[in-house]
């Protein structure tokens, strides 16, 4: 084995905590949605069984009304706030909340995806586990439908929800939260990483905001709709749902279940795809319900439109421009925008798994100049810094935790 193989197997072991992943050690000390997945996807070239297993754990916290969970706090663990008693969700028991403490929101919805690709990795070990999993999938699906796609985007009801916490696509709707009424709390983050590679105080002051506003509303879906300052249709959720649907789709005529209502969710989701392009920007851009303003923020998110699925090249020479001004790709925000902070975050950083995404896009639609590029600057990054959780998009600088679950996982599932 090849000592950066070997490196990417001893992390999953490393943040193996029995059936469940954490994305690192301290920062994140449970299991995250999406990390989950890409955790699944990364023991598929190890160890198929423990691949089924991290999806399995995490619909574990699946709640009754479809929802999956962006974080499922197992154990507890004070070195990570905001924990199971700021989020408050065994409030929502009996009213669509699962019994496994969770957060209140959800997170990007690859687990499709994954599975599926997980299947593929061993069709003869996964026949059983993909039929289980199907059905709950299919609720998870049914529920971001129902609850997150009236303008048949998908919509975020708070930025951790986009997975991309602190990017510039939610700046306006952010100002738009007066953070009145934040109880005292005591941030754990910065104290494991350094405070520039993080979001703002200001930022965080509206992320708890945000969080007690839905815990006062009993995390009901349909109050948190009507009243909440912050909904904004958010390209990473449109497109890895888009993409996650026409999985299931294809997941069901395997399995010889009916696949009529999934087919529609991919026709409204197309739709809904449309309404995010900027015609200013020459891209796919997030959408402030609230105003109906474009952000006009140039992302990683805004070229997984080909992963979810769109042919067409009307938004190649945005993403040419950007590779051109990004001595490594993709970066979460423009190199030449005037929010970009080449360390903080979702401002620019590089992010593997955004890469794996995207990059896989590319390679479909034929992209394979672009695509090459993309997993290239992954594996250099990797191979010259560590399996940090993001990097410098300029000088390649490792950020954020170390050791981390998902860039082990891109790097034996795609980038070796
Ligand atoms: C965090 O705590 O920074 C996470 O991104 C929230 O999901």
């Amino acid at each position: 084995v090849a000592p950066l193989d070997a490196e990417a197997r001893r992390i999953l072991e490393l943040n193996d905590r029995g059936g469940y992943t954490v994305p690192t050690d301290g920062l994140y000390p449970y299991q995250w949605n999406w990390d989950s997945a890409f955790a699944g996807l990364g023991f598929a070239a190890v160890n198929i069984d423990r691949a089924w297993a991290e999806i399995e754990t995490l619909f574990s916290g699946q709640w009754d009304n479809g929802m999956v969970p962006h974080i499922l706090f197992h154990r507890p663990d004070p070195g990570y706030f905001p924990g199971p008693d700021v989020w408050g969700t065994e409030d929502a028991v009996g009213r669509g909340a699962c019994a496994v403490a969770s957060s209140g929101i959800s997170q990007p919805p690859v687990a499709a995806s994954l599975a599926w690709r997980i299947h593929q990795a061993n069709t003869a070990a996964g026949a059983d586990r993909l039929r289980a999993l199907f059905p709950k999938l299919l609720a998870y699906h049914r529920w971001i439908m129902a609850a997150r796609a009236e303008t048949g985007a998908v919509v975020i009801t708070h930025p951790w929800e986009a997975g991309r916490d602190n990017a510039p696509d939610w700046d306006e709707a952010m100002a738009g939260v007066d953070p009145v009424g934040v109880q005292p709390y005591t941030r754990r983050d910065t104290g494991h990483v350094d405070p520039r590679m993080r979001p703002t105080k200001e930022d965080y002051d509206r992320y708890i905001w945000l969080v007690q506003f839905g815990r006062d509303r009993k995390w009901d879906e349909a109050a948190i709709a009507t009243e909440s300052p912050f909904r904004v249709a958010d390209p990473t959720m449109t497109f890895t749902t888009l993409r996650s649907t026409r999985d299931l789709a294809a997941m069901a005529d395997l399995l010889g279940e009916d696949a009529g209502e999934i087919r529609d969710w991919v026709a409204t989701l197309e739709e809904g795809a449309e309404t995010l392009w900027n015609p200013a920007l020459g891209a796919y851009d997030a959408k402030n319900l609230r105003t109906g303003n474009f952000a006009g923020s140039l992302s990683n998110a805004s070229f997984l439109c080909w992963w979810g699925g769109l042919r067409g090249d009307r938004a190649v020479p945005a993403l040419d421009a950007l590779l051109a001004r990004s001595p490594y790709a993709l970066p979460s925000y423009d190199p030449e925008g005037p929010k970009f902070d080449h360390l903080r975050y979702w401002r620019g950083p590089v992010w593997g798994v955004m890469n794996y995404l995207a990059g896989n896009g590319m390679a479909e639609a034929g992209l394979t100049a672009q695509a090459d590029r993309v997993r290239r600057d992954t594996a250099r990054l990797i191979a010259e810094n560590g399996f940090a959780e993001y990097f410098s998009p300029i000088d390649g600088t490792p950020a954020g935790g170390a050791t981390f679950t998902w860039t082990a996982a891109v790097w034996l599932a795609w980038a070796s």
